[in-house]
């Protein structure tokens, strides 16, 4: 049998009602049964500041050590302006400080950006991942995950209601799981 796999999952919106994090949590029910998927909250996170490097608060601290105990991170965000939110950016750049003791460094990742709109985040896409690319995770490239008309993919429940959806996703999260066994020892 596999083995259990502990994902962090950060979400790039902080709304309640967020289709990020719907999508997240489908991913979640799709996904292969040795992925468990934690949520990490980034709302609480103090704006990044440099001068606090020797004294991190708590909540900076809980979330490096969240996120260091993951094998894998999965980020799901909206596009913001044709950018990346700017409490996901700030959480990136939280955890990647002290200098030299990034909790990123080396973890494999997977990006889907979404939008309700159709180009489905893609300028938030690759603005993160070229921070990932910097940060040293291996990311997942193919399939690509913008996922368009995403307020449509949902019934009351949060559940998806497209079965071609629930496939995509179902077989994105399996080359996720390839790809974070090929890089966790
Ligand atoms: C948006 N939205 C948006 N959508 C998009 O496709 N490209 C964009 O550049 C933007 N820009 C943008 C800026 C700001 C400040 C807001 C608040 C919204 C719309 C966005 O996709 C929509 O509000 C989503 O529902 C946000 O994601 P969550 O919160 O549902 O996960």
């Amino acid at each position: 049998m596999a083995k259990t796999r502990k994902i962090a999952v950060i979400v790039g919106s902080l709304r309640k009602e967020s289709y990020s994090r719907k999508l997240a949590k489908a991913i979640a029910t799709v996904a292969p049964a040795n992925l468990q998927f934690d949520f990490v909250d980034i709302g609480q996170l103090q704006h990044f500041n440099q001068d606090l490097e020797a004294t991190p608060t708590a909540e900076w601290t809980a979330f490096r050590d969240q996120v260091r105990g993951a094998d894998a991170v999965l980020f799901v965000t909206p596009e913001y302006n044709r950018g990346l939110p700017g409490v996901l950016k700030n959480a990136i750049d939280v955890g990647s400080r002290p200098y030299g003791h990034s909790v990123w460094n080396g973890k494999p990742a997977a990006v889907v950006s979404n939008s309700p709109g159709a180009i489905g985040g893609f300028g938030a896409y690759h603005q993160l991942r070229q921070s990932l690319v910097f940060l040293n995770m291996p990311t997942v490239n193919q399939p690509e995950t913008y996922v368009g008309g995403v307020a449509q993919m949902f019934d009351e429940s949060g559940e998806l209601i497209n079965e071609a959806s629930r496939e995509f996703l179902a077989g994105f999260a399996q080359t996720f799981a390839d790809g974070i066994e090929k890089h966790v020892a």
